[in-house]
């Protein structure tokens, strides 16, 4: 008997894969499930068994008695499913349309700086972001012991050369554009930069500068003004006020650093502003006579002012982000929001 039911199992088995329709189901019904069916006879028999065999022969019966209940259940609700899915489908429902990638807002806030210096006649000079010393620091006027070094963290490099480093700033495209070209030079020079700095909401050791050269001459401290203003409404808004301070740094003399009134609270004062009213988003000066000599520009004919600013606050400040960490997290629920 046992047998018996191994073969019954193994037809069984073979049917259900066989099935594809709820008509072959009906036949497996017909077959084996219903009072008549092959499950039934089989357990009528079950009377003329020996006592001892019952046991082992009752329960192999049972599993596959279970075994093929179950299985009949199981497809009959699939076929049941697979109707009511038919009749519901919508055919004027859209495709699933795959996710489309976009510009980082970094980049984006790049293309938009870039694009306004174009119209007002800059070209785009780039470099690469492994320096040395000389580029980064000695051209520009930073004295090997000078204090000013110490303004900026510097990355170097180990390497049998001691003076590689990764660039503090861009201006060191400034050197290596008028050491390759005579002036009159107008150009931006986008590019990242590293200092060894804590990370914080405000500041990172990896971050995206643009700076600004223009040398010709008679060039004047009005005229960066007057760059630097047109920029900054064409990029904040007309409404936009800004401030000139004056500061230090050893490439540029005289030497200011740009404010404009806080976003966020209009220059009432706030968290962000520090309560001041005002945020610096930008250094520029005169180039210093020293820079030109160590790149032969004759002080004599020439003149120029040289600006620089960092493209991260640009993009906090025209898209209210608040901590300069988020522009770098890849979180897709902040990108995808610009
Ligand atoms: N290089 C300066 C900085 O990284 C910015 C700057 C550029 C200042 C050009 C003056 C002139 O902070």
């Amino acid at each position: 008997m046992l047998n018996e039911i191994s073969t019954l199992r193994s037809q069984i088995e073979n049917e259900l894969l066989t099935i594809s329709s709820s008509e072959s189901l009906e036949q497996f019904r017909l077959a084996h499930i219903v009072k008549k069916g092959t499950l039934t006879g089989l357990i009528e028999r079950l009377r003329d068994v020996p006592k001892e065999d019952k046991p082992v022969i009752g329960k192999e019966l049972n599993l596959l008695r279970v075994f093929a209940e179950n299985e009949f259940a199981r497809l009959k609700e699939q076929f049941e499913s697979g109707k009511n899915q038919t009749q519901k489908i919508d055919v004027t429902l859209d495709g699933r349309r795959g996710k489309k990638g976009s510009i980082h807002p970094i980049m984006q806030t790049l293309d938009e700086i870039l694009s306004v210096f174009r119209k007002m006649g800059f070209s785009v000079a780039e470099s690469a972001d492994l320096e040395d010393d000389y580029h980064n620091f000695e051209a520009l006027n930073f004295a090997p012991d000078h204090p000013a070094r110490d303004m900026q963290d510097t990355f170097f490099i180990k390497d049998e050369r001691s003076d590689l480093l990764l660039r503090t700033h861009t201006s060191s495209v400034q050197i290596r554009l008028m050491q390759s070209q005579q002036p009159p030079i107008r150009s931006v020079m986008p590019g990242r930069v590293y200092r060894n700095e804590a990370v914080s909401a405000r500041s990172l050791a990896e971050f995206h500068q643009v700076e600004g050269l223009c040398i010709d001459k008679n060039v004047t401290f009005a005229e960066l003004k007057g760059t630097i203003i047109t920029f900054a409404k064409e990029m904040y808004g007309s409404s936009s006020e800004f401030r000139f301070r004056p500061s230090y740094f050893p490439f540029t003399e005289p030497s200011a650093e740009v404010d404009i009134s806080c976003y966020l609270c209009g220059g009432k004062g706030c968290r962000i502003c520090k309560y001041s009213g005002w945020l610096e988003i930008c250094g520029c000066g005169m180039v210093h006579p020293n820079v030109f000599k160590n790149c032969k520009i004759d002080t004599e004919i020439y003149s120029g002012y040289a600006f620089g600013f960092g493209i991260e606050r640009v993009t906090m400040l025209r898209t209210g982000i608040d901590d300069i960490r988020l522009l770098y997290e890849n979180d897709v629920r902040i990108l995808e929001q610009f």
